[in-house]
């Protein structure tokens, strides 16, 4: 079984994501979210929060699975047996931090490949930060999440 982790802190999942997963499904025969839980930034959603959100969006694949992690990535793949990790690429401006990652984890653990997908054209903009920005200030986010975490954005701004 060829499984592959796609990482990230999934604060909140977005349109660009879902795409990235669903085409990672064409490569791969299971897709672990790899919800990171511990990030140096105070996230809006809990790890359980972003994991149930993502388990929502993919609840009829039962190739795609969302699981929160502590820690090392390279450590999380090996646990989970991924033999790959999937990053999305949106602009060049990501492709300094998408290789310096990439490079360390090669370091760490050298058989562990990654993988990047370049975003389509319409979500090569959308980040969960800018999401979180309308979200806040009462705009519109439909056309940048699933309906699942607008939902979600509306009860958490609403509150
Ligand atoms: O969505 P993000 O915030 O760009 O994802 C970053 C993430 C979670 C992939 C990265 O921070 C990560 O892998 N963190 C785990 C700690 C780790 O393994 N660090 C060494 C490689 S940089």
């Amino acid at each position: 079984m060829n499984v592959a982790v796609f990482p990230g802190s999934f604060d909140p999942l977005t349109n660009g994501h879902v795409d990235i997963v669903e085409r990672s499904l064409f490569l791969f025969d299971r897709v672990v979210v790899g919800v990171l839980a511990n990030p140096s930034k105070t996230p809006l959603f809990s790890p359980d929060e972003r994991v149930a959100l993502i388990e929502a969006q993919f609840k009829r694949n039962k190739r795609v699975k969302a699981q929160a992690f502590d820690g090392l990535l390279v450590s999380f793949a090996k646990k989970i047996g991924a033999k790959t990790i999937i990053r999305g690429l949106r602009a060049i401006s990501d492709y300094d931090y998408e290789t310096q990652m990439a490079l360390t984890n090669r370091k760490l653990a050298p058989k562990l490949e990654t993988v990047f997908l370049v975003a389509r054209e319409e979500n090569s903009y959308i980040s969960s930060t800018v999401v979180k920005q309308v979200a806040k200030y009462g705009g519109d986010v439909s056309g940048f999440v699933p309906k699942v975490v607008e939902k979600a954005l509306r009860n958490v701004f609403e509150r």
